[in-house]
């Protein structure tokens, strides 16, 4: 618990825990074997205004913070990875990018069913060809009249097929590099638009993850998001985001595994004497507690910082990587400790080690986020 947390913070929080301990952990196994978009719990999010967390009072949204985003992953997260990346990606890749780069009138045409919910809202940045080098993209876009044309495949994009509005990034020549990317805001019915193959996945099976085709796509011009030439750096400004969205659904993977460990280990015997009395599997457990809590930390940090109006990309990265690679190794524990108990399909504990695989992955691999925070570290010299 951080002590400063506001009495709304802890509302939240506790709303979110409760909705997770009801809905999501009981709910959870049979999302990930049907490999079933967690609608109803998306619809019940909604209902409960968690995908309007930062949106603004007056478009209808709750006007929260990036640590009541956090605190309100974490638990939801806790209980269903597939429904808390669906809801990470609402709210820290679409409605934060469309509130801070968005014009008045995207922000009255977007917003109010963002924050409803009547619009998923989606991501599109990497391309069959193109995932951690994003300033290659090929996806392209030209000029006409009023309207962008764009051509190109999106893959792998989060609530890609239910989202109503998308967040997508085209090249103007790829010759410019990053130079050259313009950011949009699309929608599913916009011409030429079309959601191409399902992916099957690892892990996070239940959550929608789907190509995009853009075939001779018309976008009105007034759907430019920033102005032309900026995509690169709002795709990237919007990822320092959205990796403290990744790394708090860490935390929240992270702490299954400690509760499912504790649950699981406080009922054995073995060796004639209860299981939490062995030092190997008490050390094991204190080990988890402490590092979760230091990942926590760092998000907590991260967010506060965003909220503060500060640079957060480095902090972001950070608790990217210790969270995600920590979850990962949560999961192991978690494994090691169940022995046989968590070999079966339907033990908890074998739907966590597939689902925190992708939190090292996705939004930046953990490669890229070494690349960031050492790019920190030795800052290049600019010509
Ligand atoms: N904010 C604002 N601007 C930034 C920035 C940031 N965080 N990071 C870089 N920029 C700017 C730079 O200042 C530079 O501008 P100038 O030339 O004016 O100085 C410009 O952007 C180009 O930056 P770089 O030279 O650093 O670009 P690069 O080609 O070396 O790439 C990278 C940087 C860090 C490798 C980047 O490509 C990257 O983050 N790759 C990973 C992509 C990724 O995370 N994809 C995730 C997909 S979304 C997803 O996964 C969603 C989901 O499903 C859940």
């Amino acid at each position: 618990m951080l002590l400063h947390l506001t009495q709304t913070h802890q509302q939240l929080q506790e709303t979110a825990r409760e909705f997770a301990d009801k809905i999501l952990i009981p709910s959870a196994d049979r999302c990930d074997r049907a490999e079933e978009y967690p609608a109803e719990n998306v619809a019940k999010l909604a209902e409960l205004g968690f995908l309007g967390i930062l949106i603004p009072e007056q478009f209808g949204g709750a006007g929260l913070d990036n640590v009541a985003l956090s605190l309100a992953l974490e638990e939801i997260n806790r209980g269903c990875a597939s429904t808390g990346v669906t809801l990470s990606v609402h709210n820290s890749l679409l409605s934060n990018p469309l509130l801070n780069f968005g014009t008045p009138e995207q922000h009255e045409r977007y917003l109010p069913k963002l924050a409803s919910g009547e619009w998923l809202g989606a991501y599109a940045i990497t391309e069959p060809d193109y995932g951690s080098d994003a300033a290659s993209i090929e996806t392209s876009c030209r000029r006409e009249g009023d309207e962008y044309i764009l051509n190109g495949t999106k893959a792998w994009i989060t609530n890609g097929s239910h989202a109503g509005v998308i967040i997508t990034f085209a090249t103007l020549d790829p010759s410019l590099g990053p130079k050259g990317v313009c950011a949009f805001v699309i929608e599913s019915t916009f011409p030429g638009f079309q959601v191409g193959k399902k992916e099957k996945k690892l892990g996070i099976r239940g959550s929608d993850t789907v190509q995009l085709v853009f075939d001779e796509m018309r976008v009105p011009a007034a759907n430019l998001l920033g102005e032309e030439g900026e995509g690169f750096k709002i795709a990237m400004h919007t990822l320092d985001g959205g990796r403290i969205g990744i790394a708090t659904q860490a935390v929240g993977i992270a702490q299954a595994c400690l509760d499912a460990t504790v649950a699981f280990a406080g009922t054995k015997t073995q060796f004639g004497r209860p299981l939490p009395a062995s030092q190997l599997v008490a050390h094991r457990v204190a080990d988890m507690a402490t590092e979760i809590e230091a990942a926590r930390l760092l998000v907590m940090r991260a967010a506060m910082l965003k909220d503060a109006g500060l640079p957060h990309g480095k902090e972001a990265s950070m608790a990217k990587l210790y969270a995600s690679e920590l979850a990962n190794r949560c999961a192991r524990t978690a494994v090691e400790i169940h022995g046989g108990a968590a070999l079966g399909r339907g033990a908890p504990v074998e739907r966590l080690l597939r689902d925190a695989k992708i939190t090292e992955i996705y939004e930046g691999t953990s490669e890229i986020q070494r690349l960031v925070i050492s790019r920190h570290c030795f800052p290049r010299d600019k010509k």
